[in-house]
């Protein structure tokens, strides 16, 4: 008999992309084979993401798609996972379109379970169980990728005011640093250079014998790996210890993710920041101070409830003071639960379509001005692989997380080169005359 094989896709954060990786070698102990196309699968999940609203249309008319297919298709089963599932949980047996399973976050451990119940004909099986303690580690047989995700902590405690994830994952907590390092030497092995550590708030890390300034020097020491990124930082829990650190140890790349969301105290206040723009600005001073070199990235909402032209000149004025290298911006969205949603959502769409516009180009501006000098100057590039749309050439980032490319020929995946750009676009640096790092 053939094999019964799945199809999984990913919406939302890297923190999906991991969990994906980890339900997907779930279905592997199954028996299960993984494939690349939901025509040929006899299970396809839709790994769900809540944290705007226009990300849980998609997913949801993605369901709708999905369900067109299973009527084609007979035996096809879909399994709705990730953060929507956990929001809407038994809400979606009753939308038209029935997913067969649903599956919260914490409970990726009952996908067994469901298989069982799916083999039983006892569709819907819904497990969005919160326990607010599941961990789970990534450790595939093969694995083809130069870099990898690895999450540390799970769930938020942080409640700012917009947000939803702390009531789709739960309270916040640390995987052990020894299952840590584990996961990473395992991946390491599998020739993977590169490690991003993930969390909501990766600075309050702590397992009780690591925080994350030592987490660091656990994962530093490695041997194999080159290097060490990690998100999301929250500015109010950024230590001097962990600034020491990026600056210290080699393999942790000078790129840090530190979001803003707003320029305007009194934006920062509703949205329960607990910090002022006084704060992050000499938060960002210290940094810069101790890693000269940094590349500062962040994440800017717009049309919080209240916004006023002054708060969002406010916005537009940090960023120009700051000059981030990149920022991930998005208008706001009410998500119900939680404590934006009791405040009147007063700014029209029309007008967060212009602010978010505003912010737009105002940062791309700042992004080709930072861009402009590094014309002429060597940046250290691990390989990723060949490019798809450039031919003859590798892609890889720099250790600023910059896209770049280069000349293919005597370079390989893997591999650490330096090499000049040549010119740069905004989203990528095309360089060439590269030469492999000794040592690296
Ligand atoms: N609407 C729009 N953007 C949001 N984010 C979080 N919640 C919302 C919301 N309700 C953004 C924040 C956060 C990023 C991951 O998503 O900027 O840092
Ligand atoms: Fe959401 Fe704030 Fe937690 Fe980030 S720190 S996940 S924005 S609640």
């Amino acid at each position: 008999m053939r094999p019964k094989r799945f199809f999984i896709e990913t919406h939302g954060c890297q923190m999906n992309a991991y969990d994906s990786g980890v339900v997907s070698q779930i279905l592997q102990k199954c028996g299960y084979i993984e494939t690349r196309n939901p025509q040929d699968a006899d299970i396809v999940l839709i790994n769900t993401c809540s944290v705007r609203e226009r990300a849980e249309r998609k997913a949801l008319s993605r369901l709708g798609e999905l369900a067109a297919l299973r009527r084609r298709r007979g035996h096809m089963r879909i399994g709705i996972i990730g953060c929507t599932a956990q929001r809407l949980g038994e809400n979606l047996v009753e939308a038209t379109v029935q997913p067969d399973f649903i599956i919260g976050p914490d409970a990726y451990d009952s996908i067994p379970h469901a298989l069982e119940a799916l083999e039983r004909d006892e569709a819907p099986y819904v497990n969005v169980e919160r326990t607010g303690s599941a961990i789970y580690s990534f450790r595939p047989k093969v694995y083809q990728q130069v870099t990898a995700f690895v999450t540390i902590m799970r769930g938020c405690n942080n409640y700012c005011s917009y947000c939803v994830v702390p009531y789709v994952r739960g309270p916040e907590r640390s995987k052990p640093h020894r299952e840590i390092v584990d996961e990473i030497k395992h991946l390491v092995g599998l020739g993977v250079r590169e490690i991003t550590l993930l969390g909501q708030n990766v600075n309050s890390y702590n397992d009780g014998y690591a925080d994350f300034a030592d987490l660091l020097e656990l994962v530093n020491g490695i041997e194999g790996l080159v290097r060490v990124r990690f998100t999301t930082s929250h500015p109010k829990d950024l230590s001097e210890k962990v600034i020491k650190q990026i600056g210290l140890l080699p393999k942790v790349c000078e790129n840090l993710h530190l979001p803003l969301q707003s320029g305007s105290d009194r934006i920062l206040k509703l949205m329960s920041r607990c910090y002022t723009l006084r704060d992050y600005l000499n938060l960002v001073e210290k940094v810069r101070k101790t890693v000269p070199e940094i590349a500062l990235t962040t994440d800017i909402l717009v049309g919080f409830p209240g916004e006023t032209i002054e708060d969002h000149e406010a916005t537009l004025e940090a960023l120009r003071m700051i000059r981030f290298d990149s920022a991930f911006m998005f208008k706001y969205s009410v998500r119900s639960g939680t404590a934006a949603s009791r405040l009147a959502d007063d700014v029209s769409e029309e007008e967060k379509v212009r602010r978010l516009n505003e912010v737009i180009r105002l940062q791309n501006s700042v992004v080709d001005e930072k861009k402009k000098p590094l014309i002429g100057m060597p940046v250290e590039i691990l390989i990723e692989g060949q490019s798809q749309r450039h031919p003859h050439h590798c892609i890889g980032r720099t250790r600023k997380n910059w896209l770049a490319i280069v000349p293919s020929k005597g370079v390989s995946k893997g591999e650490v080169v330096v090499a000049n750009v040549a010119s740069a676009s905004r989203w990528m640096l095309i360089c060439e005359g590269a030469s492999r790092k000794v040592g690296a």
